[in-house]
């Protein structure tokens, strides 16, 4: 294991594709003074219609690149991979492997920001929706929520190939489901689900609050680093910004146009492979 150097670690997100890049520029933006290095895993994406076993493994080389890029924690900016594979990772891949290192996932900041709704709507992956991860820390954190989820996994493809125009007449179809389910809140379980939200919204009825991960997440890191110091006071600090790396598994059709829409500026993006 690499060892790390004090005032040089950096923050690591990772994605199943270029959908977390919305969720680390709002990190980012939130937190400027760390170093961050993005890994979106594009040749393997999607993890929404993948088994846990696979999921698990495609994390696991995630984790091992993003540590051996120098970081201290981790992100899971993806719901798939932090419903599906996170918690084996924490408890049975960190110890052993990383035992000075942290990976942190969505579904815990994002339930917790439901605590003060009774009828949460969730719209995930089918793999989200099927590992049962959100029901199953609801029960612990909000017990008297009720959570009504909702695959929708046409969502993704559709806004990986830049084909806005599909985006509006699917969303639709499937928010007629929770139309009439009384939700006061919809819980975005997707990384690519807060790059729309907007388009969310206008479908829903008035006064249903949108939980979306670029809102919730960045105040939790941040929240999180100053109750761990061991994590913080290793982290790279830099009063007039950091540094930021990209790496990608691939580069597909579209992935840099896409890559900076996402990030709101052009980035300049590596590939790598981590198998
Ligand atoms: N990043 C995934 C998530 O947040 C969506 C894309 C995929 O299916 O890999 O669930």
């Amino acid at each position: 294991m690499k060892k790390l150097i004090n005032n040089k670690a950096k923050i690591g997100i990772f994605d199943s594709g270029l959908g977390g890049l919305f969720t680390m520029k709002a990190i980012a933006k939130e937190l400027p003074e760390y170093d961050y290095v993005y890994l979106g895993d594009t040749k393997r994406l999607p993890y929404g219609s993948r088994s846990h076993e696979v999921i698990y493994q495609f994390l696991k080389e995630g984790v091992d690149f993003l540590f051996s890029k120098d970081c201290a924690i981790i992100i899971v900016a993806c719901n798939t991979a932090s419903a599906e594979a996170l918690r084996q990772i924490q408890k049975e891949y960190l110890p052993k492997a990383y035992p000075d290192r942290k990976v942190l996932g969505m579904i815990v900041p994002m339930t917790e920001a439901c605590n003060e709704f009774k009828n949460v709507g969730l719209v995930a992956t089918g793999a989200t929706i099927a590992s049962g991860a959100y029901p199953r820390e609801f029960k612990k954190r909000n017990p008297k929520t009720k959570i009504i989820g909702l695959a929708t996994p046409l969502l993704v493809p559709i806004v990986e190939s830049g084909e806005k125009k599909w985006i509006k007449p699917v969303l639709a179809e499937y928010m007629k489901f929770l139309k009439n389910k009384k939700i006061d809140a919809l819980l975005l379980g997707c990384t690519h689900y807060a790059i729309f939200k907007k388009e969310f919204s206008v479908l829903l009825p008035k006064g249903v609050t949108i939980i979306s991960q670029d809102v919730v997440v960045p105040k939790k890191v941040k929240n999180y680093l100053s109750r761990h110091k061991e994590i913080s006071d290793i982290l790279s600090f830099t009063k007039h910004g950091g540094k930021m790396e990209f790496y990608v598994t691939d580069t597909t059709t579209n992935f840099q146009k896409m890559a900076n829409l996402w990030f709101g500026k052009k980035i300049s993006i590596k590939k790598v492979v981590i198998e």
